[in-house]
């Protein structure tokens, strides 16, 4: 795989590879990604600094914030900007070690007083414990299908009352016409940002087997299942989209 660690461009598929294995978030993936992920998931850029808003909204005195699938730290480093409340503490997971290491020092380098602890563990192995946030960001979408709703059940059980879990996701529709279509417009969103035919080709098959979204219905159903009575999409853009479950 091509890299371009000086210039954090992402270049990762940029040369043709005979031999593509499935996506992994390694260093060479680490080194890029804030590029990688603006530059292919639409609305990445507003999503960010929205789960700020949310922090400020939602999170309680004395309480703790989780952000699952932390990667480089970007929705831990905006809810940690903006949480008034004393006592919380924010508890940032992700099972690539090059990931967690980059993020470390993210983290140490913002100057805002809200702890954050950094584990580097496999989120379906975790306790989530007196939590007035989850964030789940772009990472259910990498949970093997099978596995995810016992994953909500334990963000449902690690919540407090009024605690919200926020998840973004890629999604996919029933509606074959605006399937097409909204995959259509998130490829031109690509093209946009500058990626190549090959680029955008080599990395759809690189995460075929590792990225499975799900229709909107089909998270609504399971946040319903395990107990959430309130699900509210707050976000869309093309094939992406933003859903908050409240617990009451
Ligand atoms: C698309 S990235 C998430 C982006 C990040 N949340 C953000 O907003 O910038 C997906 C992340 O989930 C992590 N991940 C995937 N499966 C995981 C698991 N089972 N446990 C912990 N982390 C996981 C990957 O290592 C990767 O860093």
């Amino acid at each position: 795989m091509a890299k371009n660690k000086d210039t954090g461009r992402d270049t990762v598929y940029a040369k043709q590879n005979e031999m593509l294995v499935d996506f992994v978030f390694d260093d060479n993936v680490a080194h890029v990604f804030p590029d990688m992920i603006r530059r292919s998931v639409p609305g990445y850029d507003a999503i960010i600094p929205l789960l700020g808003v949310f922090a400020e909204r939602y999170a309680r005195q004395d309480s703790n914030i989780y952000d699952l699938g932390c990667s480089l730290g970007a929705a831990t480093l905006a809810m940690r900007r903006r949480i008034t409340q004393s006592g919380c503490r924010i508890i940032a997971i992700d099972n690539s070690e090059s990931m967690v290491a980059q993020c470390l020092s993210h983290i140490e380098a913002d100057q805002s007083p809200v702890p954050v602890e950094i584990m580097c563990d496999d989120i379906l192995d975790i306790k989530i414990e007196n939590a007035s946030i989850v964030v789940i960001n772009f990472t259910l979408q990498f949970i093997k299908p099978e596995l995810r709703e016992n994953l909500l059940n334990n963000i449902y059980a690690g919540l407090n009352e009024d605690g919200v879990l926020l998840i973004a996701d890629k999604i996919v529709f029933d509606n074959v016409q605006e399937g097409n279509f909204q995959i259509d417009m998130h490829t031109q969103f690509k093209r946009a940002n500058g990626y190549s035919e090959l680029e955008i080709a080599q990395k759809r098959t690189a995460l075929e087997n590792i990225l499975v979204p799900d229709t909107i219905e089909q998270h609504k159903q399971r946040l319903n299942r395990v107990g959430f009575k309130e699900v509210n999409i707050w976000f869309q853009c093309f094939n992406f989209a933003g859903i908050c479950a409240i617990k009451s």
